[in-house]
């Protein structure tokens, strides 16, 4: 780990001696096969990935660590190639194409073991490149909207290349670092990438009514991004002290802080307090969090650790999938070879559940996918498709069709229930394959 220089008394005049630009910093960091970690999804350090691509003829052989990356991807264009290639661990619509081009590669892992690769030299941390808040009076800046792996890089890395951004906000929680501890500090003025709000279909309010019949007043929730989990939220209206212990902070959330439906008053961990490791929504949103007394942001091996998830009681996660076959087995990252995402935190919040007195884990997904064409529910998941969520791991499946609790069912049951939530249109034949597989 590294060893802090932290000189609090002189704190602004180290920032003055190290404020440089983007591409000074880079030219005098950037060594030839470096590795390199880049701040997350709305923290992403645009500037720096700018700057990189502009002095690209001055290195070779870089790799590029990251996982979503709300930015302009400068370091993922064809002409890096050579100079630097993507590592990443969860992919969007920038990297995707990227990835099937070849020209960047995915790395499995759970999120709350990320951190323990930049801990344990699995991927050597050179360089963290990331995006803080301006400092406090004490000269704390915040890691703003992602704490997450991007802790563990700056406390890893061997030099940390900060963008200062006027507009990012101070969240606190273990989610600052001092200015003593930058080596470069570029100070820019940018607003954060906005994330629209999804459209929520009478598919999705279904769906988010039959997932809020299982959760119950005082219940504390993990609920990830997307219309499903906003769905959710919305009929949760007339719930009382909720609490939440997540790992990505949406509009939705602040619209139930604001409601006083989330209270997080009965919470039996950071009781009061709104917990989370990502914030990613509106330019409101990350007004709302900025200095809000009640929210903190964890390293994401802090959030999504099974142990600690299971500290809170009356927990409820709430994820989706992309497919399931008939046994239970869940596809959350892939369609078929294809990588479409990453296992991000669902396997840390299904397992973390099963150690929380009164835990629920809910897998809550529409039943038919490309309008309407193919069927979520499936006999076997389709060729080469990646398991996310094991058959043992799983607990509540819900559809526009119902919910069904899988544990403690027979393989049979499993299959039965699992066709009675599927679409009307696909039943008949998913009935013929679990008879002829599961025949009694
Ligand atoms: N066969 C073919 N295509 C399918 C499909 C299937 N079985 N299931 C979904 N698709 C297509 C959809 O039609 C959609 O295509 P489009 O973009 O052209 O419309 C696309 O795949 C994405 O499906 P959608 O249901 O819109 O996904 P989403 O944006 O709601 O994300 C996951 C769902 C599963 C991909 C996402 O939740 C995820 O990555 N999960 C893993 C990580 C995780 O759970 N983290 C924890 C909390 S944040």
């Amino acid at each position: 780990m590294r060893q802090l220089k932290h000189d609090s008394l002189d704190w602004k005049s180290y920032y003055t001696t190290h404020t440089t630009t983007a591409r000074a910093a880079v030219r005098a960091a950037v060594q030839d096969g470096a590795h390199l970690v880049f701040g997350h999804a709305v923290a992403a350090p645009e500037s720096i990935a700018e700057a990189l691509f502009l002095e690209r003829e001055h290195f070779r052989d870089l790799t590029i660590f990251h996982m979503l990356y709300f930015a302009t991807p400068w370091h993922l264009r064809p002409e890096m190639e050579g100079h630097a290639r993507g590592r990443l661990n969860f992919l969007d619509k920038h990297s995707r194409p990227v990835v099937r081009e070849g020209r960047a590669d995915f790395v499995p892992c759970h999120f709350h073991e990320v951190p323990r690769l930049f801990r344990e030299g699995l991927y050597p941390v050179d360089i963290a490149a990331v995006q803080l808040s301006p400092p406090n009076a004490e000269g704390y800046c915040s890691l703003g909207v992602s704490c997450d792996y991007t802790k563990a890089a700056i406390e890893e890395a061997k030099v940390i290349i900060a963008e200062v951004n006027e507009q990012m906000p101070f969240i606190a929680g273990d989610n600052l670092v001092h200015v003593t501890e930058l080596d470069y500090i570029i100070p820019v003025d940018r607003p954060l990438t906005e994330i629209p709000l999804p459209e929520i279909g009478e598919v999705e309010q279904r769906i988010g009514e039959v997932c809020a019949a299982l959760i119950h007043d005082g219940d504390t929730l993990q609920i990830g991004i997307g219309a499903i989990p906003d769905a959710v939220l919305q009929c949760l209206g007339d719930r009382k002290d909720l609490g939440l212990h997540t790992e990505m902070f949406t509009d939705g959330v602040m619209h139930m802080m604001r409601r006083g439906v989330i209270t997080g008053a009965r919470k039996t961990l950071h009781p009061r307090k709104v917990v989370s490791s990502i914030v990613m929504g509106s330019r409101e949103l990350y007004d709302f969090v900025h200095q809000h007394p009640d929210i903190e942001l964890y390293p994401v091996d802090y959030t999504n650790d099974p142990y600690i998830i299971g500290q809170n009681e009356d927990f409820v996660s709430i994820n989706s999938c992309l497919e399931i076959d008939l046994c239970g087995q869940v596809a959350s990252e892939a369609i078929g070879q294809d990588q479409f995402s990453g296992t991000g935190g669902q396997v840390d919040y299904l397992r973390g559940v099963r150690r929380a007195k009164n835990g629920r884990s809910i897998l809550a997904f529409t039943s038919t996918a490309k309008g309407g064409t193919v069927s979520r529910i499936v006999p076997t998941l389709s060729a080469g498709a990646t398991v996310t969520s094991g058959r043992n791991e799983v607990d509540y499946i819900a559809t526009e069709y119902g919910a069904v609790r899988l544990q403690g069912l027979t393989l049979r049951e499993r299959a039965l229930a699992l066709v009675s939530i599927a679409h009307p249109d696909f039943r008949e034949a998913l009935l013929a394959s679990a008879e002829e597989r599961f025949p009694q």
